[in-house]
């Protein structure tokens, strides 16, 4: 029997299994049941669990030095990390700023942009423009970012007045139904808004390459982000590419961004960025960025008790390191080739998978009722959850998602399993999922 649980758990009514260890893909409960970890958390552990060198490279910085204050000290984790950052980020980003996850990462970029305008001279800039169907992070400003209903209602009156723009999500597009082909209306839209709120104000656009949470691997089609790139700088806007999710791989590219001949000013990272071994985030900025703040008033009026801690840091060198040493980002994109063609087959058969889509080892299924409307099931149905819950009793994590259509409703999981994942285990994978689709099917069809 298990001591009363003191956490403040996120949905109390359900009881989780006590997980108490990890292997590869797979995460061990306490009762000895093995999991599929098929989102890799969420979309984090991209190198598996259980890595001893990981653990080990962490263990050691934390002997030898586990915390200095980032404004009195450097340390060689922190240098190393950035300049491995600097490295692998596109165009002239060479600047890092560590933080400890995805919206302290999105947090500071949007920060960062707003200072840089001030610097510029031009104060009157501060809003921050972003899509709907988007999540930016939790916290007040990330969340005044994100385009997602459901999560921002309850918090509404604490958020900024951001303006967003319609999401770019081809299978329910506003503009592409009226038209024969795609003619990027939603890119333009950008234009429309800035032009509507007037570029004096705008300070940034924010965007996630590929969409993860709010809208489950929605992804632009070809033009979308040179065509966005363009708006940006004809109007003095920052382009900042929130990669929390996409970054390091996951989507087949070291960078989501670079599906597109796109250089943004600011990418936030996080997630994979340690892979799950500690809590680690990175804004990666343009070097004029910092410059224009370094020759203006010296100092970013900015920063976390915890940013650059020298084991997360560690952790951060360590990961970036096996993901080049073992070729993990080609990996992910041939291994997505062949689970999104399972993924498809599974469409084949299951009337309840409107559509497969996204990049790499980022993939989602949109949920439908019925196929040739697109209708989403009633929310009071969760399908999505109910998905999530058939494979996990089946021994096999996928995420959830919901507010597809609109914030509200609509249902998708996303899958993404660790880059490291193998062919038979992308295959026990769509078996279970299979079995799982099956057992929602018959709940809620007919
Ligand atoms: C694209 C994106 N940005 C920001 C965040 C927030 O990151 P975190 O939960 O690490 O604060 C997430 C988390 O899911 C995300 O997917």
């Amino acid at each position: 029997m298990r001591a009363e649980s003191h956490l403040f758990h996120r949905i109390p009514a359900a009881p989780l299994p006590l997980a108490t260890r990890g292997e590869g893909v797979f995460i061990y409960d306490e009762q000895g049941n093995r999991y599929l970890d098929g989102c890799s958390g969420a979309l984090v552990a991209n190198l598996g669990h259980g890595r001893e060198d990981v653990a080990r490279a962490m263990a050691e910085q934390a002997a030898r030095l586990a915390y200095v204050h980032g404004g009195a000290f450097t340390t060689e984790p922190a240098e190393t990390l950035a300049r491995m950052l600097a490295e692998l980020a596109p165009g002239d980003l060479d600047r890092v700023f560590l933080v400890s996850g995805g919206s302290e990462a999105t947090e500071t970029a949007l920060k960062m942009a707003r200072q840089y305008w001030v610097e510029q001279g031009r104060p009157e800039k501060y809003l921050v423009i972003s899509r709907r169907l988007s999540y930016h992070g939790a916290t007040l400003g990330a969340l005044s970012m994100s385009g997602h209903a459901a999560r921002r209602r309850p918090y509404r009156p604490l958020l900024a007045d951001f303006p967003h723009i319609p999401p770019c999500y081809h299978y329910r597009c506003p503009f592409c139904q009226a038209e024969p082909d795609c003619n990027l209306r939603c890119a333009h839209a950008l234009e429309e808004e800035i032009v509507r709120t007037g570029p004096e104000y705008v300070v940034a656009f924010i965007a996630e390459p590929v969409v993860g949470a709010a809208a489950g691997a929605t992804t632009p089609p070809p033009g979308y982000f040179e065509a966005i790139r363009q708006i940006c700088d004809r109007y003095d806007v920052l382009f900042i590419a929130d990669e929390v999710m996409t970054g390091f791989g996951r989507t087949g590219r070291m960078f989501g961004i670079e599906h597109w001949a796109a250089v943004p000013d600011i990418i936030a990272t996080g997630k994979g960025i340690s892979a799950g071994y500690a809590p680690l985030g990175a804004v990666i900025a343009r070097a004029e960025i910092y410059r224009t703040i370094q020759s203006g008033s010296g100092g970013f009026v900015h920063g976390f008790t915890y940013s650059g801690h020298p084991p997360s840091a560690a952790a951060g060198v360590a990961v970036l390191t096996i993901l080049q040493e073992q070729g993990l980002v080609e990996a992910a994109a041939r291994k997505g080739e062949y689970l999104k063609s399972g993924l498809l087959q599974l469409q084949a058969r299951h009337p309840i998978v409107g559509e497969v889509r996204g990049k790499g080892l980022m993939l989602g299924l949109e949920f439908v009722r019925d196929r040739a409307t697109r209708e989403p099931f009633c929310r009071d149905l969760k399908v999505s959850e109910r998905v999530v819950g058939a494979a996990f009793r089946r021994g096999l994590c996928v995420y959830p998602g919901s507010g597809t259509v609109d914030g509200v409703r609509g249902d998708h999981i996303l899958v993404g399993p660790p880059l490291i994942i193998s062919q038979p285990e992308l295959d026990l994978l769509l078996s279970i999922l299979d079995e799982a689709l099956t057992d929602v099917e018959n709940q809620v069809l007919g």
